[in-house]
Formats: C-alpha cells, structure tokens, sequence
C-alpha cells in the first residue's frame, strides 16, 4: 500500500522567520485594539513588507498548495494560494469555524455572545438576525437616508472644530463615535463617549488574551441594551425588535461588534484613504467630478483600495471541525488554518495593480469579485456590515472632501508616491492633514 500522502512542512528556520514578520508584531500591535506606538514601530520596520516577502519565499521553496508551520507551540496550516483561500472561506463557519482559541479567548472578553464566535445553529440564528437588522444584501440600508443626515452634521461639526489645525486621528475617531453611536443606538446615545470608553479599555484587556469575560462586561451591557430597549426611531436599535430571534440570540450581545466595526475599523480605514486620495492627483480629480453628481461609486472604491492595500483584518483564523481531505492528504479535526490577507492582497505574482493604489479596479474592473480580497471576509460568513460600512465610510469622505476641496496630508503619508510601488503599512495614527 502506498504511504500516505504528506503536505510539506516549513523548515523550522521558515516557522521561527513567519513567527518573527507575521504572528509577533500583529499580536504586539494589538490584537483588538491597535496600540498606536507599536504601530509606528512596525510600520518604520516594514514588517508587512517583509511578511509579504517570506511568504512568497515560501510559495517558492513548498509549492502553491497549503503548508504545515508553527505558530508558536502549534502546528498550523498556511494557506498559499487563492484556491485554498476561497475554499476555506465558503466552508466557513462548517467545516472552518471562525472561532480558534486565540480568536474565542480574547473576543469573549468584550462580547461572548458574538455572531462570530458562535457555531452551527447559534451562528445560523445570529447571523439571521444580524443580516435582517443590517439589510446585508442591500446596497443603501432602509434608513440610509437617516444615517446620512447623521454623516452630514457631524462631519461639518468635526470640520468646523478643527479649523485650521491639522485634522488628526483623533478628531476624526471622535467623529466616528459620534455617528456610529446616533447611528446604531439613536441621538440619545450621541453625547455617550463614556460607553465608547469603556467598550474601548474591554478590547484593549481583550489584547491580553484573558479568556473570561470581564468583571466590567455586565456593566456595559447593561448600559446598551437601555438604548436597546428605548429603540429610538431612525436608528439600527429601532429595527432589532421586528428582526428574527429568539432568546439564544442574545440581541445587546449582538450590537459590540457592529459598535467597534463602525467606529474603530471604518474610521482607520477611511483615513488612510483621504491620505490616498490626497496623495493621488488622478483620482482626487476623478473624486472632484464625481461628487458633482449624487453617487460616489469610485470614492467607495478608493476606500476599498484603502482595505485592499492596507488591510485592518491582516489575519483570518479557523479551526477545522472534522478530518479534511486535502490534496491528497488528511487535515485532522482540531487543526488551525491560516489566511494572511496582507499576503494575498499584494501578491505581485497574481494581482498586476498589487503595489499601486487603483480604484478604478472596483468600478471599472473585477477586483470586487476576486476570491484574493477579503478584508471585509466572503463567503457565507463575510462581513455583513459591509455595504453598510461603505455606505457611511464613503458619505464621510464625500463631506470631508467637499469641505475642504484643498485637503492635503501634511504629515505621515511620505510614502505615497504615485510614481513607485506604495508602502506595505500606512500608520493613521500619524497623518495629519491641513486645507
Ligand atoms: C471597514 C469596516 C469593516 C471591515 C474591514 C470589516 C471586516 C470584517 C471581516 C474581515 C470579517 C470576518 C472576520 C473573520 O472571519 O474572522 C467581518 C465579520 C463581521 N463583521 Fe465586519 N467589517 C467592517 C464593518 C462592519 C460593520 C459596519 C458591521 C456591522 C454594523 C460589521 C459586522 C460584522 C459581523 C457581525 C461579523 C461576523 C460575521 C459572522 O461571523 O458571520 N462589520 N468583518
């Protein structure tokens, strides 16, 4: 009988190199909450860059297909190539579960009823509320309307208060907790910085992998579900009640991860593709035209481009469920697989726009249906805040640009050189813009 068939192993001096570009600085940066400091650090190291590098180092010497390395003490398998992508992501959360010990460790702190660390039917339930309440199919949510009005007076408040000092990431944060807290919870919530704080310090333990949740979780739950229960019309809060559920389903514990989603993620990534735009004369130009008219079909692509390029999801983790046939071999039950986003996104082999900053890709082009993209995830458990995510982050810097038509970023954004390949890492904490 022929031996069973292997896939390769990294050599041990490939694990301890992927250990020392990859897993360590993401886990020092901060696996929930950014820590801008190590940030910086990171970003003056290129360690994407060199991340991006060892992996197609490693395609070379293994081949294209999946390959057993160590992630500290554990054995976990790389995914290479976008096949692997793709097949792992449309067989998520079964036989993929989104929920390895790291990801359910840290996440339970801060919101242990997630959508996303729950299986089976607990995630068919979730996830059937989640998309009923955030009309994930949907290009403009039912409440669009409501939401940009929102965009609008906040961002003009946010305008107006900076003046002309430099716009900072913190003032443009504070403007997103702002719209995400009227948004999500209603206009009472607006003046509520204390539940944004508070979710904050939750997900910067949650860094520490504590694995229980914590003693101030009851605390802030409490305080979400009263703008829960108040339901304030206009608002995502208005639309829980009527949505699918049943006492499983947990629905305050649902709201954490829309909150952070909105005012952490979409706020980074929208700043970094003002600095895009600034840096770009082409598609500040193409961007000036088009917010002449009423859609911004090209400025959502420009802060695609930003999450394609810069991707604040730099990691997918699953854990295989059941014994996997893999070509040719048997992938046990129990087993960790990884996708790095950072790599599949700047694969120069496969994605000829890889290292240039190309809107046009998701308007004019195919980039939105390529399986190597996936900083908002695809398949069945694909971000379903997506399209909503794009809807307020392009309405925010649709305002900001028509406020100051001469915005250019003053500081942080060195790199961004139209006429060379851009960098791997894009600090926010960084930039600064001025009119
Ligand atoms: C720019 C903003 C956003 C980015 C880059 C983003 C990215 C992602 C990614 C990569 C995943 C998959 C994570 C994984 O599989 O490990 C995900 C899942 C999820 N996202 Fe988003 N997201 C964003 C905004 C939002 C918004 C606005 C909401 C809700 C209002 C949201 C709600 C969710 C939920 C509930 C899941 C879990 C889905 C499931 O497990 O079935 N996200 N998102």
């Amino acid at each position: 009988m022929p031996a069973p068939r292997e896939l390769p192993s990294a050599s041990l001096l490939d694990s301890v190199q992927f250990n020392q570009a990859v897993i360590i600085p993401n886990a020092v940066q901060g696996l929930f909450r950014r820590r801008p400091n190590a940030v910086g650090v990171a970003t003056r190291l290129d360690l994407d860059g060199r991340g991006v590098r060892l992996m197609e180092g490693l395609r070379e010497r293994y081949g294209p297909g999946p390959v057993w390395i160590r992630v500290m003490a554990d054995r976990v398998l790389l995914c290479l190539q976008v096949e692997d992508v793709a097949r792992v992501l449309d067989g998520s959360p079964h036989p993929f579960a989104s929920d390895p010990a790291a990801k359910r460790k840290g996440m339970a702190h801060f919101q242990p009823d997630a959508l996303t660390l729950s299986r089976g039917e607990l995630w068919q339930n979730r996830r059937a509320f989640t998309e009923s309440v955030l009309q994930t199919p949907a290009q403009a949510h039912a409440l669009a309307g409501e939401f940009l009005d929102v965009v609008v007076e906040e961002t003009d408040r946010t305008l107006t208060g900076v003046g002309d000092g430099p716009l900072r990431f913190d003032d443009w944060h504070e403007l997103f907790r702002r719209i995400v807290r009227r948004v999500v919870l209603g206009d009472a919530a607006a003046e509520d910085e204390e539940l944004s704080d508070l979710l904050a310090t939750l997900m910067s333990e949650a860094n520490g992998l504590p694995s229980e949740p914590s003693p101030s979780y009851p605390d802030y739950v409490e305080r979400l579900a009263g703008y829960v229960e108040a339901a304030e019309p206009g608002s995502l809060a208005s639309l829980l009640a009527a949505a699918p559920q049943d006492v499983d389903t947990r629905v305050a514990g649902q709201v954490t991860h829309w909150l952070f989603a909105l005012q952490d993620t979409l706020a980074v990534n929208a700043f970094r593709a003002l600095a895009l735009i600034a840096a770009h004369p082409a598609a500040r130009a193409a961007v000036a035209q088009e917010l002449e008219g009423e859609d911004a079909p090209y400025l959502a692509g420009c802060l695609q481009e930003a999450m394609r390029l810069f991707p604040t999801t730099p990691l997918l983790s699953r854990e295989t469920l059941v014994d996997l046939a893999w070509n040719g071999a048997t992938v046990p039950a129990g087993t960790q697989v990884l996708i790095v986003n950072a790599f599949h996104h700047r694969d120069r082999a496969h994605v000829p726009y890889a290292d240039r900053f190309a809107p046009q890709e998701w308007t004019a082009g195919d980039a939105a249906r390529q399986r190597a993209f996936n900083h908002f995830s695809s398949g069945p458990q694909g971000c379903p805040g997506a399209n909503l995510a794009l809807l307020l982050g392009t309405a925010v810097l649709a305002q900001t640009l028509r406020g100051l038509p001469g915005l250019r970023a003053t500081d942080g954004a060195g790199g961004l050189d139209p006429g060379r390949p851009l960098p791997h890492s894009l600090n926010p904490y960084a930039l600064r813009f001025g009119a």
